[in-house]
């Protein structure tokens, strides 16, 4: 990858380390995402969506590796465009959202190292799962009000 600065280089290292310390490292990511996306597939009101959606399982697993790696390495090694994908998917909304963050929440539970690894990437889960949530809210149901989108995820 070509560094901006060397700044921007060291910034990017110590992240990567800072993770490690904590035990999320590449073995790490990789157990999460497969432990998660078993937990899916078995799941009955998201299992069918993905099922519908994806045809190479294992090349979906390795996206989701690479753009976790990316999301909390840093590592520059994910290029693509989750939002339009979400967009796309008609059966989603905060209820689904809400679920796939409870799955997720299983997952580190069960693989956790370090609570400080298991709240680090909960909170990247939610902050990327409301932004998401969000765009469908603006671009395929057309709510472009600031107030019925705050606390998308929380509202009751
Ligand atoms: C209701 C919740 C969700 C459902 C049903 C869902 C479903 C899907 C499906 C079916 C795809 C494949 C789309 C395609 O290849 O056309 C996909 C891709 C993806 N999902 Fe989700 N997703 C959900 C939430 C999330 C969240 C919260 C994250 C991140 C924290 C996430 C990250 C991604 C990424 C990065 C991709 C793109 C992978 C690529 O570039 O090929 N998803 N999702």
């Amino acid at each position: 990858m070509v560094e901006a600065t060397p700044f921007a280089a060291r910034a990017r290292n110590e992240k990567r380390e800072q993770a490690e310390r904590m035990g999320i490292d590449p073995a790490f990511i990789s157990a999460m995402v497969e432990n998660f996306y078993a937990r899916v597939r078995a799941d009955s009101l998201l299992g069918p969506i993905f099922e519908q959606r994806i045809a190479d399982w294992p090349h979906h697993l390795g996206r989701m590796k690479a753009f976790w790696a990316s999301v909390l390495h840093q590592s520059g090694g994910y290029s693509g465009n989750p939002m339009i994908k979400h967009v796309a998917i008609p059966a989603i909304a905060r209820r689904e959202f809400a679920h796939w963050l409870g799955l997720f929440d299983e997952t580190l539970a069960e693989i956790e190292v370090d609570p400080r690894a298991t709240s680090l990437i909960a909170g990247r889960a939610r902050m990327i799962a409301e932004s998401l949530l969000n765009a469908i809210h603006i671009h395929r149901d057309g709510i472009n009000d600031p107030m019925k989108l705050k606390g998308a995820l929380h509202a009751g």
